[in-house]
């Protein structure tokens, strides 16, 4: 399968990444998005357009955000959303992944939301459902190891559409540790295929994975440089979960050399917007008079995440 994700046709039948999804898909699901956000402010927050669909939620690793958001984003659209507890599911004793998913399949799943350690578990269930002849079944990678984030990126690309307009006249800047940064990964396929002209990545040489520069980025050790005139900067937590050795002297100072302060933020254009994909380390990658001032847009992200997941979901579910 050269691209799982979409079926014969070119149409979305899983989303597993950005890398390799058409522009055409990912502004659809952008302008989907925008005709979802209103309805947070409704008095009736639901669509039918997933009535009487079945989405299992199998969050392996720890999460609050796209788990809850996913959660929120099925039942707006009227499905019926199942929250397996991995530390209680047979998974915990031995049952393979595959197993599990045959098992869900059984139970009439539409669609499973799959966060998980390893990168290329959702590819994995994605390949056994087309293998096993269920096509009707649909996967979202909620988070693959350091591989990618892609509903993060869309709801990256939707945040900065929305404060910014256009992508053709941005610089934007990825800060910290991207080398196991899965919303890195995705961030920069998504920017480079929306047309942004300078993307840089900005980090200490332990941080950053080679062949940046291949994928069209600009790398700068030196934030203060990297930091110049951009119009958005998107800070990164310490993945310290999938550090393995010591990469950074200490996480203090880490903070010293490229956690985002007022002073370094005033190197930005003064409209720049200040983005972080949570969870947040206050201290660590980023001040709290930045992370709490008027140039962050943090918390909209994560309202934005709903609608962009919404239309993944409605967009997969044929909608
Ligand atoms: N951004 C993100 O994936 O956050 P969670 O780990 O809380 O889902």
């Amino acid at each position: 399968m050269l691209n799982p994700q979409l079926n014969k046709n070119g149409e979305l039948q899983h989303l597993l990444t950005i890398e390799g999804l058409p522009k055409a898909h990912i502004l659809h699901i952008l302008d989907t998005a925008s005709s979802f956000v209103s309805i947070g402010d409704r008095e009736v927050k639901k669509v039918p357009l997933m009535r009487g669909k079945s989405v299992f939620n199998l969050f392996f690793e720890n999460s609050t955000r796209t788990r809850t958001t996913f959660e929120i984003a099925s039942k707006r659209l009227s499905a019926d959303v199942i929250n397996l507890n991995i530390a209680a599911s047979s998974s915990s004793k031995g049952e393979s992944l595959l197993d599990t998913i045959d098992n869900l399949s059984a139970m009439h799943a539409d669609m499973f939301v799959v966060r998980h350690a390893q990168s290329g578990a959702p590819y994995l269930i994605a390949k056994h459902l087309n293998d096993t002849m269920q096509p009707h079944v649909h996967v979202v990678n909620a988070g693959d190891g350091r591989h990618a984030h892609p509903t993060q990126g869309l709801l990256d690309m939707y945040t900065i559409r929305h404060y910014k307009k256009d992508f053709s006249n941005l610089t934007v800047a990825i800060v910290g540790d991207i080398l196991h940064s899965r919303v890195a990964r995705s961030d920069i396929h998504a920017l480079t295929t929306l047309g942004v002209p300078e993307v840089r990545a900005i980090g200490p040489r332990t941080l950053l994975p080679s062949g940046l520069e291949q994928m069209g980025v600009r790398v700068f050790t030196d934030i203060n440089k990297g930091l110049k005139d951009v119009d958005v900067i998107i800070m990164l937590r310490l993945q310290n979960e999938r550090m393995s050795g010591a990469l950074l002297p200490s996480a203090q100072e880490f903070f010293k050399s490229y956690g985002l302060t007022t002073e370094r933020l005033a190197l930005a254009k003064p409209d720049a917007i200040v983005m972080h994909p949570g969870p947040m380390n206050r201290g660590v990658e980023i001040e709290s008079a930045v992370a709490d001032g008027t140039q962050a847009v943090i918390l909209p992200q994560v309202t934005f995440g709903i609608a962009v997941r919404m239309a993944v979901m409605s967009i997969l579910a044929g909608n």
